[in-house]
C-alpha cells in the first residue's frame, strides 16, 4: 500500500488540521421553516432544497464506502484511521440534520419528491456492486466538488445568503465548515489503497460531480413546478444563471483535481471557514452558531443567540 501521509508531508500543505470533530447541533430545521428560505431568490432555495434531498441518500453510501476502506488501513496509519473516523461522524451528522429538513420542505406541499428518492435508493443500490476502488474515486471526486461549492457558498455569502432564514443558512454553511475540514480524507484513503491511480480517480470526480447534479436537477425541477415558476421564463432565465455561476465557481477545484500530483491540503481553506471554526469554539454547550444574514458581512461572530 501507498502510503499518502508520508508523501503529503513532504510536499507543501496549507491547510492541515489536527482532529476531525462532529458537532451536534440542534438547528431546529423542523419547524418555522419555509422552503423558500431566501425570499429574494426561490430559484436558489430550491437548487438547495434539490441538493439537500440527494444527502441522505449519497453521504451513506460515502460513510460505507469509507467504512469498508477503513478495515484496508495499515494498522500503523493511526491518523488516517482516525480521519476516516471523523470524516463518518460528521457526515453521520450532516444526513441526519439534511433528512429532517427534506421532511420539512415534503410536508409543506412539495409531495412529487418520491419519484427522485426512489431513483436515488435505486442508483446507490445499484452502486453498491461497484469495486472499492470505483467507490472510493467517487467518494473523492464528491469530495472535491465539496471544495468548489465551498469556495462559491463563502465568496458570495451575502448574495446567496443575505436576509435569508438564518437558520438555513446557518445550517448549510456549517456542513460545508465540515466539508473543509474533512477534504483530504476520501483522496487520503484512495491514495493509501491504490497509489495514484489517476483515470479511475477522474472518473470519479466527474462522475459524481456529474450524478449528483442530475439527481439534485429532479429535485429542484419538481419543487419548482410546484411553485408555477418552471415554466415561466424569467424565473427559467434566473436558475439558468443560477446554475451558470454554480458551474463557472466549481471550475477552478475540479482543474486543479486534474493535476497528477493533487491533493486537497495543497489549497488554502477560506479565511471565514477558520473563522467559523474559532468562533464555535468559544460558544458555550448547547449553544447554536447562527449567522446574522441582515450582517452585510454575515461574519461567523455568532453574537445575536
Ligand atoms: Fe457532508
Ligand atoms: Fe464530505
Amino acid at each position: 500500500m501507498n502510503s499518502v501521509t508520508e508523501t503529503c508531508e513532504a510536499e507543501e500543505t496549507l491547510s492541515a488540521r489536527p482532529e476531525i470533530a462532529a458537532r451536534k447541533i440542534a438547528f431546529g430545521l423542523q419547524s418555522n421553516i419555509k422552503p423558500i428560505w431566501n425570499p429574494s431568490k426561490p430559484e436558489w432555495s430550491h437548487m438547495v432544497n434539490g441538493a439537500s434531498l440527494t444527502m441522505p441518500y449519497l453521504e451513506p453510501f460515502l460513510n460505507n464506502t469509507m467504512r469498508e476502506g477503513m478495515k484496508l488501513i495499515d494498522k500503523d496509519n493511526e491518523k488516517l484511521l482516525s480521519d476516516v473516523k471523523g470524516f463518518i461522524s460528521q457526515e453521520a451528522q450532516h444526513y441526519q440534520h439534511h433528512r429532517k429538513y427534506n421532511e420539512m420542505i415534503k410536508g409543506s406541499g412539495y409531495k412529487n419528491l418520491s419519484q427522485v428518492e426512489d431513483k436515488m435508493t435505486l442508483d446507490y443500490e445499484k452502486m453498491k456492486s461497484k469495486s472499492l476502488q470505483w467507490r472510493l474515486a467517487y467518494t473523492a471526486g464528491f469530495e472535491t466538488m465539496t471544495m468548489g461549492i465551498t469556495d462559491w457558498l463563502v465568496n458570495q455569502r451575502q448574495f446567496l445568503f443575505g436576509g435569508a432564514d438564518p437558520k438555513v443558512a446557518s445550517f448549510i454553511l456549517w456542513h460545508f465548515v465540515e466539508e473543509t475540514e474533512h477534504k483530504n480524507v476520501a483522496i487520503d484513503l484512495y491514495k493509501h489503497l491504490y497509489g495514484n491511480e489517476y483515470f479511475a480517480r477522474i472518473r470519479g470526480l466527474f462522475g459524481a460531480s456529474f450524478h449528483i447534479a442530475m439527481l439534485s436537477r429532479q429535485g429542484y425541477m419538481r419543487m419548482l413546478k410546484t411553485d408555477g415558476r418552471w415554466n415561466k421564463w424569467r424565473s427559467r432565465l434566473t436558475l439558468w444563471k443560477m446554475v451558470g455561476q454554480f458551474f463557472l465557481n466549481i471550475a477552478p477545484a475540479m482543474l486543479r483535481a486534474l493535476l497528477p500530483n493533487y491533493h486537497p491540503s495543497k489549497v488554502k481553506d477560506p479565511e471565514w471557514v477558520n473563522q467559523w471554526v474559532d468562533a464555535y469554539s468559544k460558544l458555550e454547550e448547547g449553544e447554536i452558531p447562527i449567522l446574522d444574514t441582515s450582517d452585510p458581512e454575515i461574519s461567523p461572530l455568532f453574537n445575536q443567540i
